[in-house]
């Protein structure tokens, strides 16, 4: 991440939602001010900010690439208010890479702090914070391990030490303090302050020794392979009769799509039981970038959804590529889903909504003799 160490602290968090939340947390909020997040992010980069401040969004366009241009506009409309602009490094849903730099120094320029959501850009691409000298240098970096083949359950907030120092930790307890009394405290140096409890150490250990781990492979090395496989594969998933894939360059090895009349959570389900090609499907924890990318009103009220059978729910089916992808792997995939493309009819019939389990399954008994085995 090159973060400097001299000036920054690395605090130990569960995950990117925590770092996040913290961050929310710590800031020293003042009346009339706001944050600017945008129509792209993870809800753990969207919520945590709204009980916080006021919030307002950098719009995308139809392939859901930021409006840098709007944002700029945004920044001169509300300076000097904007405390915090808070921007993925790369989308969970279209894998679209935003340019961090660009918008520090345009966050920067009018007065604000950037927060780069990091949690898709450490898994696919090397990450420089840039020195504090710099104008394009990210402030706060945020991101799991999970997502970086380390354990679930440790994940990192880095950003400069005296914004830290300033005022209380949002977690206090053990682990936090130097000396109390009852009436005293006198707090920890960084980052223990802002680790309180018991430290997750085995997941400490694992996080550092993986990214140490992905150096030594070659990050470049591992992203040149990435990019190669999701050229790789938007070439012949693009082929595929009836397909609709989101999103555009620059990207990483995330792609979602839709094939034609086909529910996505069904398309979801014929993958894993026909090809046992794990997928997700649904809207991935960013409902409204994934409304606005499938152009669904976005002013219907919640409670009409709820009224709205989950075989019909808005969404799409994902897959993420990594290293250890093959392009044979791919193949198998676009080969599957030219099958099911051919043959709707037949795959639907097999794959019905189970009105009682609220989901689609398989309707073919090879699954019940399978877990049979098991027991
Ligand atoms: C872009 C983005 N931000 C934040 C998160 C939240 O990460 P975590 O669940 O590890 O806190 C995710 C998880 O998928 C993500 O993809």
């Amino acid at each position: 991440m090159k973060a400097d160490l001299d000036r920054d602290t690395v605090i130990l968090t569960k995950n990117t939602t925590e770092a996040i939340n913290k961050l929310a947390y710590r800031f020293p909020w003042q009346a009339g001010d706001l944050v600017i997040s945008t129509e792209m992010e993870h809800h753990s980069n969207d919520l945590p900010w709204r009980f916080r401040a006021r919030v307002e969004y950098v719009p995308v366009d139809e392939k859901g690439c930021l409006q840098t241009a709007v944002l700029e506009k945004m920044l001169k409309e509300y300076y000097p208010h904007t405390r915090l602009l808070a921007v993925c490094g790369a989308s969970n849903v279209t894998g679209h890479i935003n340019d961090i730099h660009y918008l520090a120094a345009m966050a920067h320029e009018y007065g604000s702090l950037i927060l780069v959501d990091a949690a898709q850009l450490v898994p696919h691409l090397p990450v420089d914070m840039k020195p504090h000298s710099d104008s394009s240098h990210i402030d706060f970096l945020a991101f799991s391990g999970h997502k970086i083949y380390a354990p679930f359950g440790c994940g990192a907030l880095i950003g400069p030490r005296e914004f830290f120092q300033l005022g209380n930790p949002d977690h206090t307890g053990g682990g936090t303090v130097s000396l109390v009394t009852k009436e005293q405290i006198i707090w920890a140096g960084l980052p223990d302050r802002e680790e309180a409890g018991s430290p997750n150490v085995l997941g400490a250990i694992l996080l550092a020794d993986t990214l140490q781990y992905l150096q030594q492979l070659g990050l470049d090395r591992m992203a040149a392979y990435e990019d190669e496989l999701t050229n790789h594969a938007l070439a012949v998933l693009s082929a595929i009769p009836g397909i609709t894939i989101y999103g555009s360059q620059p990207r990483v090895g995330v792609i979602t799509f839709n094939l034609s009349s086909i529910p996505h959570a069904q398309l979801g389900v014929i993958l894993c039981h026909e090809g046992g090609i794990g997928v997700r499907t649904g809207c991935f924890c960013a409902q409204n970038y994934v409304r606005r990318l499938l152009n669904i009103n976005s002013e219907r009220p919640l409670s009409d959804w709820r009224q709205v059978s989950p075989a019909h729910w808005p969404g799409m089916v994902r897959i993420s590529l990594a290293a250890y992808n093959t392009r044979e792997e791919i193949d198998r995939l676009a080969s599957l889903l030219r099958q099911i493309a051919n043959n709707t009819n037949y795959y639907q019939r097999l794959y019905p909504f189970n009105h009682h389990q609220q989901e689609f399954l398989p309707t073919i008994s090879y699954h019940h003799d399978w877990m049979r085995n098991l027991v």
